[in-house]
Order: structure tokens, then sequence, then C-alpha cells
């Protein structure tokens, strides 16, 4: 039976430009997975969208001198062109500020309140005396009291990676004119963590057979250690989301407390556009949710998510559709990357180090970039981007082990037997060509599970090894060699080489879809692998969004198995697949690092 999959990646923030860190972070994993389970006929809902609101978005408006609207319009206009040029197919990836989050993120807060999760508690907060208010999160930066890092901000330490209590910091400034802030009394809404830390810890330890150790670890470990604290979830900001309670005018819900909500909130904004059902994903048994984050964004997904979906219970779609007894799922799996660095430095938006998304397709492809990122894919540790290693492998692995492999054999199948898969008997087939097809039909299950467990840089090397082993096959029996001696030896030699590389065309696919899609259709099928990408536009009490939607192809047949190649299968002309890079490129883009 067809499973229902919920691909959750981690929203940008629109106050800066998507780097190659974020992509195989988040977008690049969670596209890969969802590229999968659609191959294999699953319901997949992919969804994310930028993070409008909070701290970061507004400083990186008053830095500008521009609206923070106008700021997060920009980012947003620039994420959905960078998906669509990297391949990664969301189903609806929205934003935070519409009208849509807004009700059901103050739906949840409602919920949390009606089940006493939640309660108001006057503290002392960050407050500027020479601009006249409050200064939360990242507005004040200091020295982090766990770790002594000195540019830590007040609410996450990048030091240490510890999400911190506010008044603690040492020797605060304001991070607007870096005067010195003061604290003053201020009345907000807290989330009783501590009430729902058994039930947090349950959620992680039922899932402690396939979470990953880094995310387990960072997750029980605070548990074990502080245990978890009523957090604010409400800030003196005037750019967010109301807070939906009489008198509390100028408040705001805390950014991070209602980001991971637009994953709900998501997931009906794109059963509005389509007619299709949330629920499928949000309330049905058979679904299974995967949360694609960096490690900063631990605690938010496998803590304070979890805990926040727990507290509200069966309240929520009560408070939201007047429906009772329905509970919302929780997250399946939150498989969070490390790192990853560039050329031995930290990648920084301010230093200008690093490589970014929509600067790097100006020049190279989607599926290099794809490939590369996957093979450094930080899934354990943190991870190094390395020019000259990024032009090695794509000429030395996927161009030379994959794309020359594919082109050569359908080049000369093309040229050799008039355009189409040499026409033999499978019963022909000599003991050499059913090994390799063995190997192939093995690995396909090797391969396939690794994906499943999301290990996707072994999904990646496995598939290589098969390509390798499809290169040996080819240079053992040399059909170009056959072809002038023994015709017919030659043909059982390129069907069987044709017909590995079909399988392989589907075990890359998720990964290289650009390439796989290409192949498919010299291959002669005329069906596609992938869907189309588009952005529609959407007008509701807010203004007007722009969302990036994907159509799955018509009439989708299971794509994920096995070659299904006939002997005498009319082919399309073969194209080169992968390009060669030049040894000059890895120097050139050297020394645009830092500028
Ligand atoms: N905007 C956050 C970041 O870039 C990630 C938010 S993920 C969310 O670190 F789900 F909480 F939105
Ligand atoms: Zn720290």
């Amino acid at each position: 039976m067809a499973e229902n999959i919920l691909i959750a990646i981690a929203w940008p923030y629109a106050n800066a430009e998507i780097h190659v860190g974020n992509i195989t972070g988040s977008h690049l994993p969670g596209d890969i997975v969802a590229r999968f389970h659609r191959l294999k006929g699953n319901h997949v809902l992919m969804v994310s969208g930028t993070d409008s609101h909070g701290t970061p978005v507004t400083i990186a408006a008053e830095k500008e001198g521009v609206t923070v609207e106008s700021v997060y319009k920009k980012y947003h206009t620039g994420f959905l062109e960078l998906f669509q040029k990297a391949g990664i197919t969301f189903d609806c990836f929205t934003s935070t500020h519409t009208s849509n989050h807004f009700k059901v993120s103050q739906s949840i807060f409602l919920a949390l309140k009606q089940n006493n999760y939640l309660f108001t508690k006057v503290e002392p907060q960050w407050y500027s005396p020479q601009a006249n208010k409050f200064l939360p999160d990242r507005f004040v930066e200091g020295t982090c009291y766990i770790c002594g890092y000195k540019e830590a901000r007040s609410d996450q330490c990048d030091g240490c990676g510890n999400v911190l209590e506010a008044a603690r910091l040492i020797e605060p400034r304001s991070k607007v004119d870096g005067s010195t802030p003061e604290l003053r009394d201020t009345e907000h809404f807290y989330i009783d963590l501590s009430a729902l830390e058994p039930k947090v810890k349950q959620f992680l330890q039922d899932r402690s057979g396939y979470m990953r150790d880094t995310v387990l670890g960072e997750s029980l470990g605070k548990i074990e250690s502080e245990g978890l604290k009523p957090r604010p979830i409400t800030r003196d900001l005037e750019w967010g989301i109301p807070v939906p309670v009489e008198g509390w005018d100028g408040k705001c819900l805390y950014v991070w407390f209602e980001a991971v909500i637009g994953y709900l909130s998501a997931a009906i904004e794109w059963s509005l556009l389509t007619g299709g059902d949330w629920k499928e994903w949000w309330v049905s048994p058979n679904a299974r949710q995967y949360y694609f984050i960096g490690k900063d964004n631990i605690f938010f997904h496998a803590s304070l998510w979890p805990a926040e979906l727990m507290g509200v219970g069966e309240q929520f779609a009560e408070v939201f559709s007047g429906e009772t007894g329905v509970k919302l799922n929780l997250p399946y799996d939150v498989p969070a990357n490390q790192f990853m660095n560039m050329e031995g430095q930290k990648i920084s938006g301010s230093r200008r180090w690093g490589v970014w998304g929509a600067d790097f397709l100006e020049r190279y492809d989607p599926d290099a970039l794809r490939f590369y990122l996957t093979a450094n894919m930080p899934e354990n540790k943190d991870s190094d981007w390395d020019w000259a290693e990024f032009v090695s492998l794509n000429n030395g692995q996927l161009l030379a082990t994959w794309g020359n492999l594919a082109n050569r054999m359908l080049s000369f199948a093309y040229k050799n037997w008039d355009g189409q898969v040499p026409e033999i008997e499978v019963s022909n087939l000599r003991e050499a060509d059913r090994n390799l097809l063995e190997t192939i039909k093995s690995g396909f299950k090797l391969v396939e599970a690794e994906y499943s467990a999301v290990h996707l840089r072994n999904a990646l090397s496995e598939a290589m090894k098969l390509a390798t082993e499809v290169n040996r096959y080819i240079d053992a029996n040399a059909p170009w060699k056959q072809i002038k001696e023994d015709r017919d030896a030659a043909a059982l030699t390129v069907y069987t080489a044709l017909h590995a590389i079909d399988t392989l065309k589907i075990l890359f696919a998720p990964i290289l879809p650009y390439t796989s899609e290409k192949l498919h259709n010299i291959f002669g099928y005329d069906t596609s692998l992938f869907g189309q990408q588009f952005v529609e536009s959407v007008a509701d009490g807010l203004g007007e969004h722009s969302v990036l939607r994907y159509e799955a192809p018509q009439g989708q047949q299971l794509l994920w198995q096995e070659s299904q190649l006939k002997p005498g299968q009319v082919l399309n002309a073969p194209e080169p697949l992968i390009k060669k890079l030049d040894e000059k490129v890895a120097e050139e883009e050297r020394q645009k690092l830092g500028k």
C-alpha cells in the first residue's frame, strides 16, 4: 500500500541568500528523499516556505533602510527562482506571512492555552532607552554564558549551538546602535515545556532505533542535564503574528514558535490550492513525516515542535475546524545534518566566504551541484566544499564513471543497431551477462534501503559502485572489437550493458534528476520520471504572495523498478549528459572567495 510521506524542510529566513551549506543541509536531502518516494509510488507532500518574521528579517530591513515587507519579498522571490533552477521540487513552498499561516498559528496557540500549557509571566527583558523599545533575540548580542563566545545572540549561541536565556547574556550590546541595553519588566506567554518534558522524552526514546545519534544525543542530553524549561513564546515586536488574546496589542508570537507550525499550515494551504487533503499527512496513521534541517535547528524540531503538537492534543482540530477527536501526527524522523564549510573555513555571508546557489547555477548545471553536494553531504560530521575536489569529482566520477558510460553505450547501440536496442534472445545471455544483471539486481535493493534510511551518501556511493561494475564488464567484453568478429556476441553485450544502465538511471534519479530524465527519454520511454515546477500567485487578507508548486506527471505508473528494456526498443538520439569542467575552474573560483 502506498504510504503518505511528508517531507518537511527548514524554512529559510528572508534575510540572506541560500548557500551550498543550506542546500546540502536541508533542501537537497529533502528533495532527494521526496523524489525517491514519488518514484516508489508513495504520496509525497513536500512543504516549506520563507521564514519572514522575527528579528533576523527585521534587522536586515533596518540595515538596508527599507520596509520589512520588501526585504521578505525580495528574498522570497530569489528562493523561488533558486529552487526551480536546482530542481528542489516543493509541492508547496509558501511563506509565514499569509493569512492562512496566521490563522493556523493562532489556533495552535489557543489550543495550547486551552490545555493549560501556556502561562503568562512578567520577566525582565533587554530594553533600549535610546530607541525606546524592547530588543528581543538577535537585536542583542554579547558573550555566551555557557561557552564564552563573544558574538552570541541573546536567543542562541553560534559558538556552542545552545539555545540561550536572553537575560543571562554577558556584556550585552544593541545590534542596532551598539548601546548597552538595560533589563525592564515585560509580560509574555510561556510554553510550559517542563510539563511536556515526559512526553518529549518518550517521543525521542520511541525513535531511538533509527534517529541519528547526533539528534537523539543532543535532545536527550539536554533533557538529562538541565531538563526542558518553560520558554517565552511571545515578543515585543511589531512585525509578526499578533498574539490572539485581548489586550496583547503590540506583541507577536515568537518566530520559532510559529515557523515550525508552517509545516502544518503549508499542508493546509496546499489543500486549499489543490483540493487535496492535508490530513493524509497530518492525521492518517499511514503517514510518515521527515524533517530536513541543519544541526542548529535540532532543539526546535526534535523538542519544541513535538512538544507543541503533543500539547495541542485533540484541541487543534476543535479550535481550527470544529472537528473533535482528531490528533495531529508527530515527526517520524528528524535527519538533521551537520554543517558544510568552504575551503576549510566557516561559510559567512558578511565575509562573502561561500558559494551561493543562484550564482553557482549561472555557470554550472544543477546535477553537477547535486552530485557534489550529495557526495559531501554532512550527514554525520561537518564537511568541506573544495573547488579542486568539485572539478575532479565532476570529471573523474560523475562524467567518467556515469555520464560517459551511458552516453558511450547508447551511442554505440544507436549507431550500430539502427537506432534500436539490439534485438537479442534473452535466453541466449551468457554467464557473464547474467552475473552483471544479478549484481545490479542485488545492488538495486541495497541502494533502495539506503535511500529509505536517509543515508544519501551511501545511496550515491553504492550506485557509483554499480556503475563501476558496468564499466568493468564493458571493458572486459570490448563490444567495439566484438562487433567486428561476432556481431551476435556484441549484441548480447550491448543489450546487457543497456539493461544495467537503464536500471542505474532509476537509482541515480533522485540525486541526478535532470540526467536521468534525459536518459529516460533517450531510452525511448514515453513517460516522464518527474513533473513540472511552477509559481502561483495567491491573494489573501495580507496581500499577495507567490507559492512554488509541483505537478506530478500524468498517468504515472510505478517507476522505481529495474529496467523494463525490450530487445528492439526504439531509442532517441543520444546526447552528452555531463559537461566536462576545465581544470582552471578551481583556481578561478577560489579567487572569488571573500570578495
Ligand atoms: N529560519 C530558520 C533558519 O534559517 C529555520 C526555521 S525552520 C522552521 O535557521 F521550521 F522552524 F521554520
Ligand atoms: Zn555558547
